[in-house]
């Protein structure tokens, strides 16, 4: 899987990608490029393609190879953000449209599945919230700053079914599960039954204008519109970087007796959280699926985030022991809640963006392609407004101040020594950022002993990477670029360009 070394629990697209990437630019010219092949990607073709558009997709690897596969698919218009946070950021109509946006997104994704014999493994399910520490004064305040939201909230004295030890919890209704390897294949189907052309190509460059201009593998593409469908995007260096913060976030799954664990989207109200739901396994078998242990990406003081989740697995949820799949994701954390949807907030004329899904990435991600369709073809939308990414009503300084102060602080690593005085000292399959001089450089001695040194200097906006030894990455903690041991590819943006390779031996052997 492209962004990172562990594989998640759905099915990859691999057949896909294969019979329909291809390097070859389409003949004739594309009214919009997409780029990016995930959720907000797929959504945004499908959409624009059912208007009557010449769509491309372009991404470097194929459907799926970023974060969408990295997802726990929670389908939720309880949010993950606290609704009475929400009304503060965004007022009471504000949180009541983020809730009525989100049912709508998981209506069209139920529309979608309706089309498959097996419904993609969409199911209705119920949502529960409980306290992480028993106390329950928050639960009474969100029950009734959710119920003003407009969901279909109550308080559940009794607790979660089978789980009554968790504590009183809140219920929510109407939300849902879906199998994301099932659902984002049946979307690629759909993009290319409407003429969607799709295109293997790394994207360096997008300029806005009239026809905006794009860079592809070093060729220039010109298109009507350019959508950025890419997690994070990477054509401009700050408009929307100061207002939202990478979090790495981990998920552990394994099979359960039926019936151990009611079918439910479960939460608990701690920071970070932790969430469960089930899936159904390929032996039809149930498999439960476990997240949390965020921190912001490159910034892992206690790298034993799996460990941590199975132990809290085992003891919160009874009949889970055995875990068979661990992975790790990227979510960017918008600074008030509600991810950036739209025209693109530095001002490149025809450019829109996705970004700042939260954790709530596949309705996120989808409502990305509803907005921007709208927006596109010139019809109004009735929650643009809410989700612009030029949007001036952040009412949350105290945490976009903060998590801007932490980016400063990160730069503090460029007067600091490096992990280890020497790469010899380096084990294979470890990574250390070695001082020489006023360089730092990172060091990585592969399974086979070889050593692989880049600069460590990020190339986005000059911060020192951080070896992640759960991914075996270099990750950025002030934007959360990561780049690859080896190579020094980037695997996440902001960053369109590799580590700088280190020309000079990072070591006495090297
Ligand atoms: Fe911005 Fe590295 S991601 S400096």
């Amino acid at each position: 899987m492209s962004t990172a070394r562990t594989l998640p629990f759905w099915q990859p697209l691999t057949p896909f990608n294969a019979a329909h990437f291809s390097r070859a630019i389409p003949p004739g010219d594309a009214d919009i490029v997409v780029v990016g092949a995930g959720i907000a990607g797929l959504t945004t073709a499908l959409c624009c393609a059912q208007e009557g558009r010449r769509v491309w997709v372009i991404d470097r690897q194929g459907a799926g190879e970023g974060e969408t596969l990295r997802t726990t698919a929670h389908l939720a218009s309880a949010i993950d953000d606290r609704f009475k946070k929400l009304a503060q950021w965004h007022g009471k109509d504000g949180a009541r449209a983020a809730v009525e946006s989100h049912a709508e997104a998981i209506d069209w994704i139920e529309d979608i599945c309706a089309s498959t014999p097996d419904r993609c493994g969409f199911r209705r399910v119920p949502a529960y919230l409980f306290s992480y520490d028993g106390k329950l004064d928050r639960l009474k305040d969100e029950l009734e700053a959710a119920a003003e939201a407009g969901l279909d909230v109550s308080w559940q004295q009794e607790g979660i079914p089978g789980l009554p030890h968790l504590g009183p919890a809140l219920r929510y209704e109407h939300q849902a599960r879906v199998d994301m390897g099932r659902y984002l294949r049946t979307l690629a189907e759909a993009c290319r039954a409407n003429g969607v052309r799709f295109v293997l190509g790394e994207v360096t460059a997008v300029k806005g204008g009239e026809r905006p201009e794009l860079t592809v593998d070093g060729n220039t593409l010109h298109a009507n519109a350019v959508v950025l469908a890419t997690n994070v995007p990477f054509h401009e260096r700050v408009a929307v970087h100061t207002k939202q913060a990478p979090y790495r976030t981990y998920v552990v799954a394994g099979p359960v007796d039926d019936g151990t664990l009611p079918d439910a989207l479960i939460w608990d109200d701690g920071d970070p959280y932790h969430y469960v739901r089930l899936a159904e396994g390929e032996d039809g078998g149930r498999v439960a699926i476990v997240g949390g242990e965020d921190h912001k990406t490159g910034q892992d003081h206690d790298p034993r985030a799996y460990v941590r989740l199975q132990d809290w697995a085992r003891e919160k949820l009874p009949g889970t022991s055995t875990f068979t799949y661990d992975w790790s994701g990227q979510i960017l954390e918008p600074a008030d809640g509600l991810a950036f949807i739209g025209a693109d907030p530095g001002d490149e004329k025809n450019v829109y963006v996705v970004t700042g899904d939260s954790g709530n990435g596949i309705t996120h991600g989808t409502l990305g392609g509803l907005i921007i369709t709208d927006l596109i073809v010139g019809r109004p939308n009735r929650w643009a407004a809410l989700y612009d990414p030029q949007r001036k009503q952040l009412r949350s300084p105290g945490g976009w101040l903060h998590e801007n102060a932490n980016v400063a602080l990160q730069y503090r690593d460029w007067l600091s020594g490096g992990d280890v005085k020497d790469a010899d000292l380096l084990a294979p399959g470890e990574g250390a950022v070695v001082r020489h001089g006023i360089h730092r450089v990172a060091v990585y001695r592969s399974a086979e002993g070889e050593l692989h040194a880049h600069s460590a200097r990020c190339p986005h906006l000059g911060c020192s990477v951080r070896w992640s030894p759960q991914e075996k990455s270099w990750d950025c903690p002030c934007h959360g670029s990561r780049f690859e041991a080896v190579t020094g590819r980037v695997l996440n943006g902001p960053a369109s360009e590799p580590l700088a390779p280190w020309p000079r031996p990072a070591s006495r052997d090297a």
